[in-house]
């Protein structure tokens, strides 16, 4: 019985068919649905925003994990949980106040993330890692689908593995960029509780869905 869960990047997804598109991750076993936001200046890309989130929050009970890669960050927290994101996760680098960003993401009754950049140390999130319920290792840098998983985030994901344990308590840990048949078992065994993936998951046609996830639950 597989514990990893898997959480398909719509980024990866047919636009034009969104909310069919996130139908057929769900009915084929994803367990979240991951929404990368991007605004073309904290990353080099611009992707959706809470209207696309609203307009496909119908298609899925599944939660909703959105991964906001803008800056600033606090304005637009309440309109993403309005639009139904269930779980906030942002970067440390996008505003200069992390812990009152994550009071404010509680505040209005989502989860709340934060999200280390391949360059940015496990110390980042020590001091507030309490206040964490995901913590986010990124192991490629943040603005596109279908890049190279970065081999040296591995001991990092060890790192906040350990950390984490400390807690006692049930923090997820996602991994995000990269994630395919292949590098799956290794984030999987430095201690991942949760995958994203686009490029693998959203691979050939809906049929295919349910294989390809599978596959990256390491056959567990
Ligand atoms: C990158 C995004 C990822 C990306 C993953 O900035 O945060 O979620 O969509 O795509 P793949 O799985 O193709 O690397
Ligand atoms: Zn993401």
């Amino acid at each position: 019985m597989s514990s990893v869960k898997i959480a398909p990047s719509i980024l990866a997804a047919d636009f034009a068919r969104l909310g069919e598109e996130v139908r057929a991750v769900a009915d084929a076993g994803a367990d979240y649905i991951h929404v990368d936001v991007m605004d073309g200046h904290f990353v080099p890309n611009l992707t959706i925003g809470p209207g696309v989130v609203k307009a496909i929050r119908s298609a899925t009970d599944l939660p909703f994990d959105v991964h906001l890669m803008i800056s600033p960050v606090d304005p637009y927290i309440d309109e993403f949980i309005n639009a139904g994101a269930n779980i906030l996760t942002v970067h440390p680098e996008a505003g200069p106040h992390l812990h009152r960003t994550m009071q404010r993401i509680h505040a209005g009754g989502a989860k709340a993330g934060a999200a280390l950049n391949p360059a940015t140390p496990v110390s980042a999130l020590a001091p507030i890692i309490d206040d964490l319920d995901l913590a986010l290792v990124m192991s490629v840098n943040p603005g596109f689908g279908g890049q190279k998983f970065i081999d040296s985030q591995l001991r990092k994901i060890e790192e906040l593995r350990r950390l984490i344990d400390q807690t006692g308590k049930d923090i997820l840990l996602e991994v995000d960029g990269g994630i395919d048949p292949a590098t799956a078992p290794k984030v999987i065994s430095a201690g991942a509780t949760v995958l994203v993936a686009g490029s693998a998951v959203f691979k050939g046609a809906a049929a295919d869905y349910r294989a390809n996830i599978d596959a990256l639950r390491g056959g567990q």
